[in-house]
């Protein structure tokens, strides 16, 4: 029991052995709190002395430090300060909003390429997480901060599906199939919808990079340099090209004789059954 109490006494006023340079004897002296230092060691006849630490020091834990410590964490570059000095806590810095700190430095986060998602979010502590998009979910940009996107649902929204949507973009619905199977009417020549349905169609086949170029080449007459590298960068680019060029005019025919002329002819046969041309 005594012993207990001895601990419990001990932990409330935590001590240490001093040895009275007047005396030579050892004394057991009192620590001074957080905040404060021993300003005079204790004799047989004083207790020790604590006073407050000066600006811009610190003591963290019960000590006997003849001085305070000084705050000598500075924030650098990329760094904010989360935690001020103050008489207890040395100042705190953290990398800044977008950055995480790896070997002292603070380094940007990562951005996911296309095709892949932010699994988790980074922290002034860690890196983006990315994660490539699973069956039924796509990512088509280049970000930090966007997880992939479920595929959308045609039939929800009372359409059909136009382009089967993968790892890089979104399924591509349609109501251009739709009015013909009432077996109305096929798609009136210059249709706006599927003209754009069959763009869409045209510019998501598998189509190989080379041959990609060509139709490009082939439709553009004055060639433009510098074409993305992944195939998924070009059918976007392609697609985009086609879809500016429908707002001058129509393309279908155009595009059915670059298809033609570009030897891809099973992919032209596709799109006449398709939206029977
Ligand atoms: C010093 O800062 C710390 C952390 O912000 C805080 O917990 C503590 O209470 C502060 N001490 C004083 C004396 O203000
Ligand atoms: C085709 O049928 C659907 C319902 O089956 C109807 O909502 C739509 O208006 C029809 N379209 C035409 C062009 O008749």
């Amino acid at each position: 029991l005594l012993l207990l109490l001895a601990k419990l006494s001990c932990s409330t006023h935590p001590v240490y052995l001093w040895r009275d340079a007047a005396s030579n004897e050892q004394l057991t002296c009192q620590r001074c709190p957080p905040g404060t230092f021993v300003k005079h060691h204790c004799t047989r006849e004083q207790p020790t002395r604590c006073e407050p630490c000066p600006d811009l020091h610190y003591t963290q834990y019960w000590n006997y430090l003849e001085k305070c410590r000084y705050c000598n964490v500075i924030c650098g570059e990329r760094q904010v300060e989360v935690q001020q000095c103050n008489s207890t806590h040395n100042r705190v810095c953290q990398c800044q909003e977008g950055y995480y700190s790896e070997t002292e430095f603070c380094v940007r986060h990562s951005k996911c390429p296309p095709g892949f998602g932010v699994e988790k979010l980074g922290t002034p502590f860690e890196n983006t997480q990315c994660s490539a998009c699973p069956h039924g979910f796509f990512s088509s940009s280049t970000s930090s901060t966007k997880p992939c996107q479920p595929h959308q649902d045609c039939e929800q929204q009372g359409k059909v599906v136009n382009v089967e949507g993968n790892q890089y973009h979104d399924t591509l619905c349609t109501s251009c199939g739709q009015e013909r199977s009432n077996g109305t009417q096929g798609p009136a020549p210059g249709d706006e919808d599927c003209e754009q349905a069959m763009i869409d169609f045209v510019a998501y086949q598998n189509i190989p990079i080379k041959k990609l170029k060509r139709l490009q080449q082939i439709l553009e007459h004055p060639s433009r340099k510098q074409a993305p590298r992944t195939r998924a960068a070009m059918q976007e680019k392609f697609r985009a090209f086609l879809t500016h060029l429908r707002e001058g005019h129509p393309v279908t025919q155009e595009l059915l004789v670059a298809l033609r002329t570009a030897k891809l002819h099973s992919i032209e046969e596709q799109v006449r059954r398709r939206f029977l041309l």
